[in-house]
């Protein structure tokens, strides 16, 4: 009977499948928008280079990444090898020469947890943050879009996910909630676990990119053209995903002893990292590990009254996508 009631329910979760779909395609930047980002990056680049011919501008987070809303402000990280001057005085001097060159809202920030300038194009209206030698940012934005070019799944799940995150307000750090950078982790750990696996594990394979940022060895293959049918013997459904993704953090997620970690592609015990116990301000609630800088939990900003609306939002939203009746309304009912 149990099992009768189970492939009912996955038939009823099946059927979400082209509502999800057409929920995902609305939320991908039409192309022009790329177009008028890689611009407004070069002409930026070009004011930098007057000041410091060797540097360079690269593109990271959500629109280098591929799990990018329409509209999303840019990241950009100034790559610069100046020994003379302070990162402070880098951003101090950057937003000298945006402010001059007519940019607006030119901003700063040098006490910020990453130091920025921000800054408006007003031709485009594209805001972006620039900061400077984060490289290890568009090492680990070059991960998450090779496993996204894996399976088309992942990039659906993950777009779903965040949109579910930003209607709920479960996604906005400075009040302990977690990162899109976060979530996008926790969507490829989940399709890393799947029986049979729908992602691989691209940091245990042969590495065909290495570099090495601020003493971090970054390794992995990246050849993932070659990995386009990896998924393929799992046929699981965009709509049971979504769902076993809730339930798995509502209802199956050890919070006591777990860490998630697709460096190495499963879960790690929390005792092995030491994260076991409140160390300053790291609670270590719900642990993701950073796949480079793996002294680094993501969940660092989870609290005690954070964790547990993040926990009743997955279960909020996982009992949604098996009982409601209108589930892909209900699910995005702003919070
Ligand atoms: N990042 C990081 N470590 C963190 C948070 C972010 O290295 N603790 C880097 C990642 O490269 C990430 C980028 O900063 O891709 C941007 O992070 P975030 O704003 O969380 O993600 P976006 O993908 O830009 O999402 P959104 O669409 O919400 O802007
Ligand atoms: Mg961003």
């Amino acid at each position: 009977r149990l099992r009768r009631r189970l492939v009912e329910c996955r038939y009823a979760i099946d059927k979400l499948v082209p509502h999800l779909l057409s929920i995902y395609q609305s939320l991908i930047p039409p192309e022009e928008e790329k177009a008028k980002q890689k611009q407004l990056l070069l002409s930026l680049e070009k004011l930098v280079n007057k000041q410091w011919p060797k540097a360079q501008l690269h593109i990271y987070g959500s629109c280098a990444n591929s799990f990018g809303v329409s509209n999303s402000d840019i990241d950009i990280c100034l790559a610069i090898d100046d020994a003379d001057l302070s990162k402070s005085d880098i951003l101090l001097k950057l937003a000298d020469i945006f402010q001059s060159d007519n940019l607006q809202n030119v901003q700063a920030l040098t006490h910020a947890r990453v130091p920025i300038v921000k800054l408006m194009d007003p031709i485009s209206g594209i805001s972006c943050d620039i900061c400077v030698n984060n490289l290890l940012a568009v090492v680990n934005t070059k991960l998450l879009r090779d496993y996204a070019k894996i399976d088309d799944r992942l990039r659906q799940l993950a777009f779903i996910v965040k949109h579910w995150a930003k209607s709920r307000r479960v996604n906005e750090t400075y009040r302990g909630t977690l990162s899109s950078y976060a979530y996008v982790l926790m969507c490829i750990h989940f399709l890393q676990q799947r029986k049979p696996a729908i992602l691989p594990c691209l940091q245990q394979m042969e590495a065909t990119y290495a570099i090495t940022v601020d003493n971090t060895k970054c390794a992995f293959f990246d050849r993932v053209e070659m990995l386009r049918d990896f998924g393929a013997h799992n046929k699981e459904s965009i709509a049971y995903l979504l769902w076993a993704f809730f339930h798995y953090w509502a209802y199956c997620h050890d919070y006591t002893n777990d860490v998630i970690s697709i460096r190495n592609g499963g879960i790690i015990s929390k005792r092995s990292k030491d994260w076991t116990r409140r160390i300053g301000n790291d609670r270590h609630l719900i642990c993701i590990e950073d796949p480079f800088e793996i002294e680094h939990d993501l969940g660092r900003v989870v609290d005690k009254f954070s964790i547990k609306i993040l926990r009743e939002e997955f279960e909020r939203a996982a009992d949604i996508l098996q009982f409601d009746s209108n589930p892909c309304v209900t699910l995005f009912e702003p919070y």
